[in-house]
């Protein structure tokens, strides 16, 4: 069966960190519009910051594109940048190559991707070094889980 898909398209600039935030910021207020549950709306809100902060931090320019599907929402966040050498390590809890200025910004846990990865049903990073990286995110819905509980 096929829904109706309503989607949005964002730029995020790297390095901006006076606008950094805003992109996720704006995903967060049209799901709380549209009414979405608040648990939804804050694992959404998640992901997409730290998708957003990851190419702020660490690539040159990127986008954000948001889909609402029937039962779920998606997020990909695609940046032009250095890429990920290694996805499993930069997985690691910790593990960050933020250099000390985006440190002393309060950034560069390393907890990024670990945390996208708690609050989202299906995430896929495919990364290119030298070229850039695609961060794709799945979060279902409470609706589409409807009647497990
Ligand atoms: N879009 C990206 N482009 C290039 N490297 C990235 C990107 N996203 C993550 N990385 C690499 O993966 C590492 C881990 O990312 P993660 O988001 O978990 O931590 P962080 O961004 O360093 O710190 P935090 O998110 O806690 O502020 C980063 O330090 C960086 O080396
Ligand atoms: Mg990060």
């Amino acid at each position: 069966m096929e829904g109706k898909v309503l989607e949005w398209d964002y730029e995020i600039e790297g390095k901006d960190f006076r606008n950094a935030g805003k992109v996720s910021s704006k995903v967060k207020e049209i799901l709380k519009e549209l009414g979405f549950d608040p648990d939804f709306v804050r694992r959404v809100a998640i992901a997409s910051y730290e998708a957003e902060m990851n190419v702020v931090c660490h690539a040159e320019k990127g986008a954000l594109h948001f889909a609402i599907l029937p039962a779920a929402l998606r997020i990909v966040v695609k940046d032009k940048g250095p890429g990920i050498p290694d996805i499993e390590l930069a997985m690691q809890e910790g593990y960050s190559t933020a250099p000390l200025e985006i440190r002393e910004m309060g950034f560069g846990a390393g907890m990024g991707l670990p945390n996208i990865k708690k609050n989202t049903d299906e995430l896929n990073i495919v990364s290119t070094v030298g070229q850039g990286t695609m961060v794709e995110m799945v979060i279902r819905s409470p609706l589409s889980r409807e009647g497990s509980e």
